[in-house]
């Protein structure tokens, strides 16, 4: 297929690049680096004739510093997707691959021995203050238990970023519905990997650790380092973009986890690539942000009974690997990360 990959610089774009190229497409890339703006009409309507299938990367990532930064998400990745889906209308191109991410859910499952499935909202300053990370059941207040999450897990997302990957997965399925169109969204959990970008305020604790170790710090592991993620690698979601080529149904929006399915603590994460480092050992802080969630672990089984994706690199490999990878420097505005 001739496939427009937008975000094709960034981080995980270059990988899906590189993937998308192996299995012998052709890949018309567009990137902010290289001077076009996804959200130039002109500029994707001069790359969209004759493509098959758009995988769409380009996005501002990260958290965001703070509410200065919201018309820039909102006009990147709210009004970039709806330039893109409406250039894709006028061309006739039916099949779209979009980056969303686990943000989507915000706080993950859990289950409560009382009340089952619950979803507790944001901690409270006085408790995460008091040393108590672990969200509460809403009903009762008692302990939960973690549990994956599905697919079908009510939104709520807490940020910019999370707002507008979810906005992104509604223009979408608009789109798919009124053209007939094919839209898969991979909600992408925490990807790491060579090339990921170095230490900002927007980066992923993978790489602010990695950048950490390489600056000779120890990794500061906030809160008790039991929160948990699924670290996927980039390879590996580059592959799951691959197969999600040729799966999802037309006119509807298919959403999926992609995600390890191996589920670990940030406290083992920083363990994992100190110890791969020779140090420095990381600091277990006790510091938290408001805006964290405790844990969100995926259940990948959608995608693997569907795409037939599984994730192939597994936690120390992954790690292994990362711990001596170079990293990449980070452009907002296009893709990066999910
Ligand atoms: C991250 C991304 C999010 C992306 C998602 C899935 C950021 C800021 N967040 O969400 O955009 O969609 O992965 O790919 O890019 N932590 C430390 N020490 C630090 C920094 C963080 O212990 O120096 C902890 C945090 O408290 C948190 C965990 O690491 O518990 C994960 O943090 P982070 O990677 O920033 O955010 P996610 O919520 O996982």
């Amino acid at each position: 297929m001739r496939i427009l990959l937008t975000g094709a610089a960034g981080f995980i774009g270059s990988h899906v690049a590189e993937a998308l190229e192996e299995a012998g497409h052709e890949v018309v890339g567009l990137d902010v680096r290289a001077g076009d703006d996804v959200r130039n009409v002109a500029v994707v309507d001069q790359l969209l004739p004759g493509v098959d299938a758009v995988v769409h990367q380009a996005a501002k990532v990260g958290l965001g510093v703070d509410v200065a930064d919201l018309p820039d998400y909102a006009s990147a990745n709210v009004y970039g997707t709806a330039v893109l889906l409406a250039a894709m209308a006028r061309h006739d191109v039916r099949r779209l691959v979009l980056a969303s991410s686990m943000v989507v859910y915000g706080e993950g499952a859990y289950n409560c021995a009382r009340h089952g499935r619950v979803r507790p909202g944001a901690r409270t300053a006085a408790d995460l203050a008091e040393g108590l990370f672990e969200p509460r059941c809403p009903g009762c207040a008692a302990p939960l238990t973690p549990a994956p999450i599905g697919e079908d897990a009510p939104a709520d997302p807490r940020n910019a970023y999370a707002t507008t990957k979810l906005a992104q997965e509604h223009l979408a399925a608009n789109w798919a519905r009124e053209t007939g169109g094919t839209a898969v969204a991979l909600r992408y959990h925490n990807v790491y990997g060579p090339g990921m970008p170095r230490d900002t305020p927007y980066s992923g604790v993978a790489a602010i650790f990695r950048s950490a170790l390489e600056a000779g710090r120890a990794p500061q592991v906030f809160e008790d380092g039991g929160q948990r993620r699924d670290f996927v690698h980039v390879r590996d979601v580059a592959q799951a973009n691959l197969v999600a080529l040729d799966s999802g149904m037309g006119g509807t929006l298919v959403a999926y986890n992609i995600a390890s399915g191996e589920p670990h603590t940030v406290g083992e994460m920083a363990q994992a690539l100190a110890a791969e480092r020779g140090g420095p050992e990381p600091v277990v802080t006790g510091a938290y942000r408001l805006g964290d969630v405790r844990h969100i672990v995926a259940a990948p089984d959608r995608a693997a009974v569907e795409l037939g994706f599984q994730a192939r690199i597994g936690f120390a490999e992954g790690m292994k690997e990362f711990a001596a990878a170079s990293l990449g420097d980070i452009h907002q505005g296009e893709a990066t990360s999910a």
